[in-house]
């Protein structure tokens, strides 16, 4: 059974007050059509067709993906003829799911086994949820018996018909052929003057087709996002089933409140994570590591019985194992600290690499650099590598010890167990194993007086 996924996705969005499109806003760090995306993807589908409006370019251009087809709703005449600009790209197919790309959350066990069951019964799939207060959705229309019958929108619905409170969530699943051959047959003349999608549920049981209907695990699954309020929610529900998981395998997290994951987090064993955390993009921490609080982690990998002290900032670096990081301390990219490393407050280091045991514990920057084994960096240290239209490398052999505030101007190298005094402006490749000093000799002038201001009446 081939089957195509139609997601729909030309809505404006107009509440999100917003000029970036609708289906692009972020929950936990992915566009919410990336969550749809991801989901139909994990269905196996033949075809995925978006059908766009709004903001198309930009939306194509976030899912550059070649298995995604792209069909463009230049006016919003429904759900019904937003499905069927989709169908000349599905002819090949024998069963279409259709999908929101404003639901996010909608869960793959749920579709699959609605999608199964329809294929089964050759049925008309639907996934509808009871809601206490049903206001602004369709609602389901059963007989006596609980039979669906049709599905009536609010606008439409009678006073007995607005007090069901079974609502239809959007989601359907039907033979292409059968849903083709309803489309041909829906009309506009109702309240609001569209094509319904949710007409073909008459039109089944007028066909003696049979109805079936599943409920998701959890209401989530079927929210929309139409206002930046309800996007909150679901971000703030996402976050803690997040916090909940990780807690499950092993994880400390100080406040599950406090805790948000925009990407992937892979965790070792008994790793702790304080409060004010944000993770993104692909995160690996080993056993043990500690994060302190109101720390950024994008893209990095953490060895095992790091910690990472409080307000520290790392980017797509790596950090090995036992290295002390923070607080305030800020890794840009490019950066590879290896085991043992104290790096401490105020010292921002970028596409650097720092060897075994060295430290560079405050106040400095280090960028472009190769720093050797069991190097000690003074405070207020700071590599130039800069000259106003190039960048320049600075490296530094293993064991040397540079003094406080000495500026590396690169390109430049340190031998080897060399010292370089206090102050220092080093500006040549230094030899090993000696003491560079390139700085004024401490001078007395006797005869220099501090100058006074006139006296004055
Ligand atoms: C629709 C259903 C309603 C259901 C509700 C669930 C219909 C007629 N009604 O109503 O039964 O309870 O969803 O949220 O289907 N869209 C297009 N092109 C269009 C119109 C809509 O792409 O021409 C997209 C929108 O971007 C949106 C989705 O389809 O993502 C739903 O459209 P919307 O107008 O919000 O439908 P509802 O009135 O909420
Ligand atoms: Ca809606």
């Amino acid at each position: 059974m081939s089957l195509g996924i139609v997601i729909l996705a030309a809505g404006k969005g107009t509440r999100m007050k917003s000029a970036l499109p609708k289906v692009l806003h972020p929950l936990a760090g992915k566009p919410l059509l990336g969550h749809v995306l991801d989901t139909a993807t994990s269905l196996k589908p033949d075809t995925i067709v978006v059908v766009y409006g709004h903001g198309g370019t930009t939306v194509q251009a976030t899912f550059p993906d070649p298995n995604i087809q792209w069909v463009e709703q230049t006016q919003l005449l429904g759900t019904g003829h937003a499905v069927q600009q989709a169908l000349p790209k599905l002819q090949t197919v024998d069963q279409i799911l259709i999908l929101y790309g404003d639901v996010p959350l909608i869960n793959t066990d749920t579709l699959q086994q609605l999608i199964d069951r329809s294929i089964t019964n050759t049925a008309l799939g639907l996934i509808t949820i009871k809601f206490a207060d049903p206001t602004g959705y369709g609602r389901i229309v059963r007989d006596a018996v609980g039979n669906i019958l049709r599905n009536v929108e609010q606008k439409d619905a009678s006073i007995d018909e607005l007090t069901i409170n079974e609502i239809n969530t959007g989601i359907m699943t039907a033979k292409r052929q059968h849903l083709g051959s309803w489309l041909n047959r829906i009309n506009n003349n109702n309240a609001q003057g569209e094509f319904y999608l949710t007409d073909c549920i008459g039109l089944a049981v007028a066909d003696g087709i049979k109805i079936i209907s599943a409920k998701p695990k959890c209401t989530e699954e079927i929210l929309g996002v139409n206002d930046r309020i309800q996007l909150g929610t679901l971000e703030r529900y996402v976050q803690k089933k997040y916090a909940v998981e990780l807690m499950h395998n092993g994880v400390t997290i100080m406040d599950p409140t406090r805790f948000d994951l925009r990407g992937t987090l892979q965790t070792g064993k008994d790793v702790s994570i304080d409060v004010n955390i944000i993770i993104e993009g692909n995160v690996v921490l080993g056993d043990n590591v500690s994060i302190g609080p109101n720390c950024l982690l994008r893209n990095c990998t953490i060895g095992a019985n790091t910690q990472i002290y409080a307000n520290s900032i790392i980017e797509n670096s790596s950090i090995a194992e036992s290295v002390r990081i923070g607080p305030f301390a800020r890794i840009r990219p490019g950066t590879t600290i290896a085991e043992l490393v104290h790096v401490g407050n105020f010292v921002e280091i970028k596409n650097s690499h720092i060897g075994i045991g060295s430290k560079v514990n405050h106040l400095t920057y280090i960028g472009d650099s190769e720093i050797g084994n069991a190097v000690n960096i003074g405070a207020g240290t700071i590599t130039c590598n800069y000259d106003g239209a190039y960048k320049h490398k600075t490296t530094i052999g293993d064991n040397a010890f540079i003094g406080s505030n000495v500026a590396l101007v690169a390109p430049v190298q340190i031998g080897v167990d060399a010292t370089v005094g206090a102050g220092s402006v080093i500006t040549q490749d230094t030899p090993d194993a000696k003491l560079i000093l390139a700085r004024s000799k401490q001078q007395v002038i006797e005869d220099w007086q501090r100058p006074k201001k006139s006296s004055k009446k």
